[in-house]
């Protein structure tokens, strides 16, 4: 009974960003437990190739085309799409190391735009479908930055990000319990993948990343999608607005 309930089989998903990173490993980890998945990022090379992958394991993925940032387009493919049981919201960028005083306003719209505005209107576009239909689950990606401030680099702009992707998690949950749409959040701590490549493995910033880890480490992508799978499957079926810390115990100290 317990293991029934992980599996996803007739299940439709989509996650966004899917092409690259945490996406990519959310990807497979809902394809590996039943699920349909879309592939949504924002180029059409990038969707091919994450495609391929997955193909080569075995599992058949759609793709589609989507900025996150462009409410039409996202509602658009929602439309067309129809009910997708399960929504990960994990495009976002981080563009780290400028200090608050120095942050330029396209650089500040910029990430708010893609890590909170994206979102919002994908929860809404496919929200509105898993409402209609009685059911779904929405799965955030925020950060362990909605909770700590990270140092030694400067990244206010991100950290806001988060924190408002957390509340709005909780929010969007609280209004859709009761018609069966759950939304929860995974925050994760620095995770391998290409949006932390800014900092040199041999440097004092990385040194510091680790030293403030008790696990002492970062994390692996499939550590952030088997939380996502979990929270998207129906063994979180009492999880709503939950934001779960996968971080190494970094929030601990
Ligand atoms: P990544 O850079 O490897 O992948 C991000 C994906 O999102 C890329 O495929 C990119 O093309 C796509 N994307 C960017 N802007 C988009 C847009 N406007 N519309 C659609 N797709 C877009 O990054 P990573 O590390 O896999 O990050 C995924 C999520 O995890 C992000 O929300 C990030 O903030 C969050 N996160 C990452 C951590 C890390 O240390 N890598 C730690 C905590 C949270």
């Amino acid at each position: 009974m317990y293991l029934e309930r992980l599996k996803l089989d007739g299940r439709r998903a989509l996650v966004t960003g899917g092409a690259s990173g945490i996406g990519l490993a959310c990807v497979e980890a809902l394809a590996e437990m039943g699920a349909k998945v879309v592939i949504a990022d924002l180029s059409e090379a990038a969707i091919e190739s994450a495609r391929g992958t997955m193909r080569e394991k075995g599992y058949a993925c759609e793709g589609r085309v989507m900025d996150v940032t462009h409410s039409a387009r996202v509602t658009q493919v929602a439309d067309e799409l129809g009910t997708i049981d399960i929504l990960v919201n994990n495009a976002g960028i981080a563009r780290s190391e400028t200090a608050a005083e120095t942050v330029e306003d396209e650089h500040w719209l910029n990430v708010i735009d893609v890590n909170l505005n994206g979102t919002f209107w994908c929860a809404r576009a496919f929200g509105r479908h898993m409402l209609a239909a009685g059911r779904g689950s929405v799965v955030n990606v925020g950060s362990m930055s909605g909770f700590i401030v990270n140092r030694p680099q400067g990244q206010s702009y991100y950290n806001a990000s988060k924190a408002a992707v957390h509340q709005l998690t909780r929010s969007l949950a609280a209004e859709w319990a009761d018609r069966g749409v759950r939304v929860n959040a995974v925050a994760p701590t620095y995770i391998r993948t290409p949006l932390n490549e800014f900092a040199d493995k041999q440097g004092e910033m990385y040194r510091r990343w680790i030293d403030s880890t008790p696990m002492a480490r970062l994390g692996e992508v499939e550590e952030v999608a088997s939380v996502v799978a979990f929270l998207a499957s129906d063994a979180a079926s009492l999880m709503t607005g939950s934001i779960v810390l996968a971080d190494g115990g970094y929030t601990c100290w």
